[in-house]
Order: C-alpha cells, then sequence, then structure tokens
C-alpha cells in the first residue's frame, strides 16, 4: 500500500526519536512491500521559534491529508514561561481540536525482562496487559463556566463538569470496539456516587454494554479503581474513562511498567486518522544527546500501522522485534543500561535487525 504519514518531531528529543522511528517505519515498507510517503511539519517550540504560533497551518494542512500522523514531544525550558502568550501546548490542543481527536488509547503492557523495572513485586505484574480510553475533549478540563472570583470576601475557584449523552457514548463504543479484539472487556470508571454527571455516564454506558452483548463489562468507582490497578492490575483489560479520571489512573498505569520511554499513545476521532506519539515529553534534560529511549516512538508507529492503516501483521511484527529486543538484553539508559546503554539509533537498528531477521 501507499499511505502518507505526517511527522511533527517537535522539540527537545523529538526529532531524534522520530528520526530513529522513521527508518523503522522504512524497514516495514521494504519487509513487506509498502512505500510511506513523509511529510515533516513544525509543531510546539520549533514552530513557534520559526512561525510565531505552535500549531501552523501547513501543519494543519499535512495531518488533515495525511493517512495518520507520529509527533515526538513538545515543550522545553525555552518556551516556559507560563504568561506567555503562545505555548507549546497549544500546538496538541489545537490539533486535537482541529482534527475531532476525543480519544486517547494508551496501551500498558508488562515486557519480559523489564519487571526489576516497576514499582511492583513481579508477580503482580505478569499479567499486566490493558487500554486505557480517555475522552479527551470534554468534561471538567473544558466544561464552562469556569474560573477565578471573590465571594464574600473569600478568593473561590470555580470549575464544570459536564458530559452529553452523545460524548459518552461514543468514548464507550470505542472502548467496546477495542475491547472485542482484545479479551472482550471493558471496566467503566466513574464517580456515580457523589457526582450527577457521573451518574449519567453511568446510564449511557450501562446502555452502550447492552448494545454490545458479546462485551464483558463492570462499572467501577474511581478511587477503587485506583487501588485496583496497583494492588491487581492484571484484572483489567479496557479502562474507559473521562478526561480528568482518566488523564489521572493512565499515569498511575503508566508507572506501572516502570519506564516512561516504552509507552505510546494514540489520539482518535471519527475515521482513520490519528494522532500517534510516545506519552513521555520532549525530555530536556537529554536532549541532543542521542541517548533517548525511542521505543514509546516506535510503538506508537505500531499502533499506527495498525488503527490507520489497517497493516495488523505489520504492527504485530514491529511489537514482536520491540520484545524481542527487551527480552535479548538491549537497553538504553532509561531501561538501566548503564555502561552498556545503546544510543538512541542503536535501539532502533536493533528493532530492525529483529523485524527482517523474523518480522
Ligand atoms: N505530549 C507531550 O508533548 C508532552 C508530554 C509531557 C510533557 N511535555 C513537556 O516536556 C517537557 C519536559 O517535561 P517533563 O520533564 O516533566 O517530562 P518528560 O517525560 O519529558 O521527562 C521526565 C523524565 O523522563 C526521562 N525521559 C522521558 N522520555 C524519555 C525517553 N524517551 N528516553 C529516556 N528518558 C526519557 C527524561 O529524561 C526525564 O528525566 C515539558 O516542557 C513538558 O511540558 C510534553
Amino acid at each position: 500500500m501507499k499511505a502518507t504519514i505526517t511527522l511533527l518531531p517537535g522539540d527537545g528529543i523529538g526529532p531524534e526519536i522520530v528520526d530513529a522511528t522513521r527508518q523503522v517505519l522504512d524497514a516495514v515498507g521494504t519487509r513487506f512491500g509498502h512505500s510511506f510517503v513523509y511529510s515533516r511539519q513544525l509543531i510546539g517550540g520549533a514552530a513557534i521559534d520559526e512561525t510565531g504560533t505552535a500549531l501552523p497551518d501547513d501543519t494543519i494542512g499535512s495531518c488533515r491529508s495525511s493517512n495518520a500522523t507520529l509527533l515526538g514531544a513538545v515543550g522545553g525550558p525555552r518556551w516556559d514561561d507560563p504568561k506567555a502568550k503562545v505555548r507549546p501546548e497549544q500546538g496538541l490542543l489545537g490539533m486535537r481540536k482541529a482534527l475531532g481527536l476525543y480519544a486517547n488509547v494508551r496501551p500498558v503492557k508488562c515486557f519480559a525482562g523489564l519487571e526489576d523495572a516497576s514499582p511492583l513485586r513481579p508477580e503482580r505484574l505478569r499479567d499486566v496487559d490493558l487500554v486505557f480510553v480517555r475522552e479527551l475533549t470534554g468534561g471538567i478540563y473544558f466544561g464552562e463556566p469556569k474560573g477565578k472570583d471573590t465571594h464574600d470576601g473569600q478568593r473561590r475557584g470555580f470549575d464544570t463538569m459536564v458530559y452529553t449523552e452523545h460524548e459518552i457514548r461514543r468514548i464507550v463504543e470505542m472502548a467496546c470496539a477495542i475491547a472485542r479484539k482484545r479479551k472482550k472487556h471493558v471496566t467503566s470508571i466513574d464517580k456515580a456516587n457523589v457526582l450527577a454527571t457521573m451518574q449519567v455516564w453511568r446510564e449511557v454506558a450501562t446502555e452502550v454494554f447492552r448494545e454490545n452483548a458479546d462485551i464483558h463489562f463492570d462499572h467501577q468507582l474511581v478511587d477503587s479503581a485506583a487501588m485496583r490497578l496497583v494492588t491487581d492490575p492484571g484484572a483489567f483489560d479496557v479502562i474507559v474513562a473521562g478526561n480528568m479520571f482518566g488523564d489521572i489512573l493512565s499515569d498511575e498505569g503508566a508507572v506501572l511498567t516502570g519506564s516512561l520511554g516504552l509507552l505510546p499513545s494514540a489520539s482518535l476521532g471519527e475515521g482513520k486518522r490519528g494522532v500517534y506519539e510516545p506519552i513521555h515529553g520532549s525530555a530536556p534534560d537529554i536532549a541532543g544527546k542521542g541517548i533517548a529511549n525511542p521505543l514509546g516512538t516506535v510503538l506508537s508507529a505500531a499502533m499506527l500501522l495498525r488503527l490507520s492503516l489497517d497493516l495488523d501483521a505489520e504492527a504485530t511484527a514491529v511489537e514482536r522485534a520491540v520484545a524481542r529486543a527487551i527480552a535479548d538484553g538491549l537497553r538504553t539508559r532509561d531501561l538501566g543500561g548503564g555502561d552498556a546503554s545503546l544510543s538512541t539509533i542503536a535501539m532502533a537498528e536493533a528493532v530492525i535487525e529483529r523485524l527482517e531477521r523474523e518480522g
């Protein structure tokens, strides 16, 4: 197949990990007979420096006309002034809005050989293979009214949590579709014992589950879900949550595996187009040194192959090659490689070697 992919390297380690991942995608193209055409565009701080805006029109145009987008990371100390009118994160938020990306999908899996990197005991990690599906464009982060004022002589802050039936329905339906290709189990997170918004969430989720009778489901309050994530993480398959609860729980889930550098994500909306990126930031402390772990981005590219291009076998081949490289003891510095640590490019080459050998 022929596909166009927009590359948004962004800031910090972004260009290093995106360039390394592009090599892996090229190897997939050669191995499986596909042609990937890339459009490299600006976002974040790099875009601010060059164009004065974090999300130039050319970038959005390219994302809209491509099959999918692969992003590195944005931000860094250079653009950190909280009072600045133009900030790197505006690039991410603007892109989600412009492309209608309402779901963030984050798989969390424990790789054989990395059990020691986790803060949890190895026996708790054995079965960890779960996916967070977080609603991205609604909930308390966006509800109105929000603001700060003075009331009865007291400073006061307020936000509004609001979800419509449509927003709940589409995210729970997406969770069911993802679960259908996995263990067919969805856990819906809410706080229905206290919040009216979450009572509606539970009602609508229950209706969607009834329409998807092949999916085993349960509802869990966010507080007990937070506990269960560390006491029995292997019990989960797909976890669907609103914006704030999903934000908090998915970060808790990220530390289960012990390595930020390994975890991929996808932001999805209607249709096949998506934006794929590692969950970590731009790691300014190691930028430019060639030592960043590229595997979170490589695994994001695997998600891109599967979800936007329908290339399931190719995605699985990339995931297997990554797992094999880790099982073979290959480590970047963040994975505890010590003096024998691989560089960013050497790690990508190790994945390519295994892809060519076994893919
Ligand atoms: N989606 C995004 O683009 C995104 C997400 C989070 C943070 N940020 C931005 O990134 C900047 C730095 O944020 P932070 O330091 O809080 O988080 P970070 O994820 O960039 O870094 C946290 C720690 O993890 C390490 N790390 C992260 N990714 C790594 C990788 N691939 N390989 C090896 N080590 C890695 C870093 O060196 C650092 O020590 C900030 O400007 C922040 O706003 C961007």
